[in-house]
Formats: structure tokens, C-alpha cells, sequence
């Protein structure tokens, strides 16, 4: 049986350091466990001491996620280690996550401090971290453009300390496979006591090799591999989780590696992410772009109508792909039952209420649209089953505009008190009297900083599936609808993203009023 590689999941944590990106508690929830559906071993979920709504995402996903081991980030600090000490409290399996930088240029202009007190404060946070628990991960940080000599002492130091994991990160982007690969077999040959603990790498993608180079690394003896959902993470990203999975699968005649990874929830998995992020996967994007299964050439096409594997060298459907409509599609005399067989060959498990839920909007889409393809259910389970606390609810929207009349909306929005209440608004088009009426009504201000449309599947009747993002107090704060009309998706999208703000306001209010 070919060896296994361990995925280590860190979109809850570095991804969530994409700029743009926050994700509330119930969001990391979510994630979470579509993550355990995915076979990820290891959850990263947060860096706790960042703030308490983050320890108390983190203490949701570890005390509702039982699978996967949660591990919880921390600099080399006392405060940080005791923070992931008590947000993993509840966790079935925790790891607590230690780093502390490496460089020269890390130690001189960001720490000021000398190798000696660098090295001091990594074996001592170490051994706190060892005496909460016993799965203790240690990264020197930025290692690719450290003195190699200064990273095998540290290595070795924090082995010795506890550490059972010790993870090799290219902080930066900067390293190419043959050098990585190399580092990592030469940290086999000079840590002594590197038997101890399983090598992890972590690849930023700053040069586009984040994938490669994780690769070059399990080659070198690395049996764990950080990567993040759609290669999301800070800046260019993170080494892409479906991209190493499916690497290692569909090149296991090279790699001889295996990973609990489920091909066919990777789809899902993406779509989530992208969802909940407001991060939109690129078309050309390996394994879950739109165009990552699409064949454009008459030579292409003849090829694959001919034999799939002339062109294709995985099968869209093994990553959960729903079926772009030509196969299975359901239209407004379709019942409740082949409504949820459909649901669950797509993956989806909805309880009785949320199937009621979702059955009412496909019926009413379904009167709208002639043909429901699975691109259609898609969108229509993320719309209806959003898990957003709604402080505010859309009740309806009605708009007025044309080339001879300005803009204006009128809207109706059930309070958190059950009170509907009503009113109207003039803009500059038709998006802009909506949110102005809505803003009336609930009075937070916030700016827009990114409005986008997307058509879920093609024709005139397609629903059109609307991402926003707005700003407070330096915070985002993403927004997403989906509709036939696109005026309605954007009102949907705007509640969307101002009932985040709200929960994330009412919770920061509710931990003022319960501090000491
Ligand atoms: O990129 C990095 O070095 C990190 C560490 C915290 C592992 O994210
Ligand atoms: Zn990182």
C-alpha cells in the first residue's frame, strides 16, 4: 500500500489572512465540516490571540468538528500559546501550532533580537505549548531564507522541547522545487533527532510554485503538506489543496503517495470557499475553474466526444462536478422526491425543514426558468440555506427605472423584533436606490468596495448570482444572492453581507458587555 501524505488544512487560518477576507464563527463552521467530509487530517482554524471573536470561532469549530485533529496557531509567546491552549479546550484531537522566524532579516528588522534569545524564546513557548498538549507543531518561520545551519539547531531544539511535528515554511514565495527538495533531505541528514517528528511544508505561492514545491518536498521525505481551498492564503496564496490532492492521485504512478483526501467532495469544497470568502475561483484554475474541464478546439472536441482520455487526463465527475445540465435536469414537474434524489447525488444532506426550504425555491424557480440543472441547485442551496444569522430579512423589493425616470426602490424588511418595516429611496441606478432604501432602514453606514455578477449557467433565463463586499471600521464583509432577476440577487447579496456585519456587531457588543 502506497504511503500516506497528511493534508493539513489552513484555509480557517492563513486563508482567512486573504486581504478582503473574514469569516465569521458560523462560517468556520461550515467550512469545517466540509472539510471533514473532504478527509482533511489536520484543521487549521485560527490564530486565537488575533482577537477573542477568533478564539471563539476557533473554540466552535473544535467543539463541532470531531474528526480532523484542530490545530490552533500561535506566535512564540506565552499569551498566544495560552489563547490556542483554551480555544482548543473542547477539541477531540488538538494540535497547538508554535512559530517564531528564522531569517537574518526577520531577526534583525522585524524580532531585534539575536539568534541566542530567538532560539530561547521557540524552545521555551515549545515546552509551554507541550504542557497543554501532546500534538505540539513548531515552523520556523520564513526557514527557505534562513541560515540553514541556525534552522537545523532550531529544529532539533524544539524536537527535543516537544514539538511532533516540525514544519518547513517558504514564507515567501522565494524557493523553486530542486532547492526545496534538497533542504528538505538535508534537514534529514543534519537533525539527529528529526526521527522523532513527521516534516510538514507550507508553500506560499509568490512565484507560482507553491504546489510544485510541496510536491518536490514529499519527494525529500515531508509527509504533510499545508494548503488552503482554492489556493486562497496571504498575498498569492497557499500551495492549492485540490491541486496537491489531485496531483498525488492522478500521478501516483510517479508520486507513490496517497491522501485521505475524497475527490469527489472537492468540488463542493470550492464552491463553499469561494462562497463564504467572496474570493471567486479564476476560470483557468486547475481542477475547479470553469474552464479546467472545457474544450474549446474542434480537434479537442472530436477527441474527447471520441474517448474522454484523449484530452482529459482526470474525470470532472470523480471531483463532484455537477453535470452541466445535458444529463439530469428537473423542471416545474419535477416532485419532492426526484428534487431530493438529486440533491443527494449531489452531495447534499438537508434535514426535512431545510428540503421543505429548498423545494418552495426551487418550485418558484422553476416557474421562472424552464430547465434546473444541477448548476441551478447549486446556487439555489447556497442561497437558501445560508447560515448567516439573519438580523434582518428581505421581505421584498420592488424597483422602478428606465432611461426616462430616476431610479427608485422600495423595500420591505422584517426587524429583529418582527416588525416590518418599509421604505424608498432614489439613486443613480436601480442597485443604488436599493441599498440607499435598505440603508434607511437599518442604519449602519458602510461603504461598497466590490460589486460582481455571474451568470450560473447560460440563457437569457439563467439566475444570475450576485458577490459583494462592504466595509466598517476596516473590516469586510462579503455578500451573496442568487436569482433570475439580478436586482433581486443584489438586494439578496447586500443582506447577505449587512447581516454578517450585524451579527459580528452584535456579538463585539455582547463581549464588551460580559469583559470583567
Ligand atoms: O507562511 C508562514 O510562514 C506561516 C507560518 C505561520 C507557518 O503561515
Ligand atoms: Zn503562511
Amino acid at each position: 500500500m502506497a504511503e500516506k501524505i497528511q493534508i493539513f488544512d489552513t484555509t480557517l487560518r492563513d486563508g482567512e489572512q486573504s486581504p478582503g477576507v473574514a469569516l465569521t464563527a458560523n462560517d468556520k463552521i461550515e467550512i469545517a465540516k466540509q472539510l471533514e467530509r473532504l478527509g482533511v487530517d489536520i484543521i487549521e482554524a485560527g490564530f486565537p490571540l488575533t482577537s477573542p471573536g477568533d478564539l471563539e470561532a476557533v473554540a466552535a469549530v473544535a467543539a463541532n468538528v470531531r474528526g480532523p485533529v484542530i490545530a490552533a496557531l500561535a506566535h512564540a509567546h506565552p499569551e498566544a500559546v495560552d489563547a490556542a491552549r483554551d480555544a482548543l479546550k473542547d477539541a477531540a484531537r488538538s494540535r497547538i501550532h508554535v512559530f517564531l522566524s528564522t531569517s537574518d532579516i526577520h531577526l534583525m528588522h522585524q524580532l531585534r533580537k539575536n539568534k541566542e534569545d530567538v532560539l530561547e524564546m521557540a524552545v521555551a513557548n515549545v515546552a509551554r505549548a507541550k504542557s497543554y498538549c501532546e500534538d505540539v507543531e513548531f515552523s520556523p518561520m520564513d526557514a527557505t531564507r534562513s541560515d540553514r545551519e541556525y534552522v537545523y539547531t532550531m529544529i532539533k531544539e524544539c524536537i527535543a522541547a516537544g514539538a511532533t511535528t516540525v514544519n518547513i515554511p517558504d514564507t515567501v514565495g522565494y524557493t523553486v522545487p530542486e532547492e526545496f527538495g534538497a533542504f528538505i533531505r538535508a534537514i534529514f541528514e543534519n537533525v539527529s533527532n528529526i526521527h522523532k517528528a513527521v516534516v510538514s511544508v507550507h508553500c506560499h505561492n509568490d512565484l507560482g510554485m507553491a504546489v510544485a514545491n510541496s510536491l518536490a518536498a514529499i519527494q525529500a521525505g515531508a509527509r504533510t503538506i499545508e494548503v488552503c481551498v482554492n489556493g486562497i492564503g496571504e498575498r498569492a496564496g497557499n500551495a492549492s489543496l485540490e491541486e496537491v490532492a489531485m496531483a498525488i492521485r492522478t500521478r501516483s504512478d510517479f508520486f507513490k503517495f496517497e491522501t485521505n483526501i475524497v475527490p469527489s467532495e472537492i468540488y463542493r469544497t470550492s464552491r463553499l470557499v469561494a462562497n463564504l470568502t467572496g474570493m471567486s475561483v479564476q476560470q483557468n484554475k486547475a481542477i475547479v475553474g470553469g474552464n479546467a474541464f472545457r474544450h474549446q478546439s474542434g480537434i479537442h472536441q472530436d477527441g474527447i466526444l471520441k474517448m474522454r482520455e484523449t484530452y482529459e487526463i482526470m474525470d470532472a465527475h470523480d471531483i463532484g462536478w455537477p453535470t452541466g445540465g445535458a444529463e439530469i435536469v428537473l423542471g416545474k414537474t419535477s416532485g419532492r422526491h426526484g428534487f431530493k434524489a438529486r440533491l443527494e447525488a449531489l452531495g447534499y444532506d438537508l434535514s426535512d425543514e431545510e428540503l421543505s426550504r429548498a423545494f418552495l425555491a426551487f418550485k418558484e424557480l422553476a416557474d421562472k426558468k424552464q430547465v434546473v440543472d444541477d448548476r441551478d441547485l447549486e446556487a439555489l442551496v447556497a442561497d437558501k440555506m445560508r447560515t448567516t444569522e439573519e438580523v434582518y430579512h428581505l421581505e421584498s423589493v420592488q424597483v422602478t427605472c428606465g432611461d426616462r425616470s430616476s431610479p427608485t426602490a422600495t423595500v420591505r424588511l422584517v426587524a429583529p423584533d418582527g416588525s416590518v418595516q418599509a421604505d424608498a429611496a432614489l439613486g443613480t441606478g436601480p442597485v443604488d436606490a436599493i441599498y440607499k432604501a435598505i440603508n434607511r432602514i437599518v442604519q449602519v453606514p458602510n461603504s461598497l468596495t466590490e460589486f460582481s455578477v455571474n451568470s450560473v449557467t447560460e440563457g437569457i433565463d439563467a439566475q444570475g448570482e450576485v458577490t459583494i463586499r462592504i466595509e466598517r471600521e476596516g473590516r469586510s464583509y462579503v455578500g451573496r444572492g442568487a436569482d433570475t432577476d439580478i436586482i433581486v440577487a443584489s438586494a439578496k447579496a447586500y443582506m447577505n453581507a449587512l447581516n454578517r456585519l450585524l451579527s459580528v456587531q452584535r456579538r463585539a457588543d455582547s463581549e464588551v458587555r460580559t469583559s470583567p
